[in-house]
């Protein structure tokens, strides 16, 4: 594996690859590598599409508001390398603050047409414009034929289609389950922020979302009703206070209020402490 910090040696090599004929599978990843991130880096390996593998490690300033945890956020690169090494990552791009965001730095990408304002959106102003713009320029350093992303953040994965979609870039963009521990909870970095009972507390996120999903496999087509299960379940929970619990339209992220034929995103987030956890179902209704 080899590691680059510098953009202009990743694109040397990157060109010469390419050159050779090879196909370009990207992961950007902001670190503290998981059981989820690897699953991603395993699913590019094993993409017929793809021939090398580059992941990269940056947790992006940009993306986080002001009294969020980009100081705090969990680092440990020289674990993340042996993940990396492991899962068969060809080439690990871990560029400085410095080299992203060099002084004069003054153009983002704002994702429109309403997927960016609710959800996350609503909670974290800024937040999807700081990761659009940092995957637009991943995009642009490492110019991947296919990227993955985890439905983990499954409002993420719509901003970057609307983005791809919206300026051309030429990269497949593939999304892969969410990767659970066993009870339930979704695998995240931020997981770390947990005290042991916080950690006891967080799968109730996951339950609700099952909860609401059995109920409407069951016949359930009241986003109302719905919501107020998912209110309900995660209030049963002391040491979780929710930061919202919404049904909506998939993939356009639209409010929903009765549920027809097609498919919908529960999605839900919850502060555990200092960890602001989110988690999500995509349930296809006949
Ligand atoms: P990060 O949170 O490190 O996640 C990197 C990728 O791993 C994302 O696509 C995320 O959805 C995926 N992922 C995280 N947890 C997962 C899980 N439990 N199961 C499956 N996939 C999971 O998302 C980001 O970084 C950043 O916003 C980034 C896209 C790198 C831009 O800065």
């Amino acid at each position: 594996m080899q590691v680059f910090e510098d953009i202009a040696a990743l694109r040397g090599y990157l060109a010469q690859m390419r050159a050779q004929g090879k196909r370009v599978g990207f992961v950007p990843t902001m670190g503290f590598l998981h059981q989820g991130h690897v699953a991603l880096m395993k699913a590019a390996k094993a993409d017929p599409a793809v021939d090398l593998l580059v992941v990269s490690i940056f947790v992006n300033p940009l993306q986080f508001g002001p009294r969020e945890d980009y100081r705090e956020y969990p680092r440990d690169l020289e674990r993340d390398k042996e993940l990396c090494r492991a899962a068969g990552t060809d080439a690990l791009f871990v560029p400085a603050v410095a080299a992203m965001y060099p002084e004069g730095f003054a153009t983002t990408v704002e994702v429109g047409g309403g997927v960016t304002d609710v959800l996350c959106g609503r909670s974290r102003p800024g937040h999807f414009r700081g990761v659009a713009t940092v995957v637009a320029k991943l995009f642009n350093i490492v110019q991947p034929d296919v990227a993955y992303f985890g439905m983990k953040d499954a409002q993420q994965v719509v901003v970057i289609r609307r983005m791809v979609e919206d300026l051309n870039f030429p990269v497949q963009v593939k999304a892969h389950p969410t990767v659970r521990e066993d009870d339930g909870l979704a695998v995240s970095s931020r997981n770390t922020y947990l005290s042991p009972e916080e950690r006891r507390a967080a799968p109730v996120l996951y339950r609700s979302l099952k909860l609401a999903e059995r109920a409407i496999l069951a016949g359930e087509r009241d986003a109302a009703k719905l919501k107020e299960l998912l209110v309900r379940e995660i209030g049963s929970e002391p040491l979780a206070q929710l930061d919202y619990a919404e049904v909506v339209s998939w993939p356009g992220l639209k409010p929903v209020t009765k549920i027809e034929a097609g498919a919908v995103l529960i999605a839900v987030a919850a502060r555990f402490g200092r960890a602001r956890l989110i988690d999500n179902v995509l349930v296809e209704v006949k």
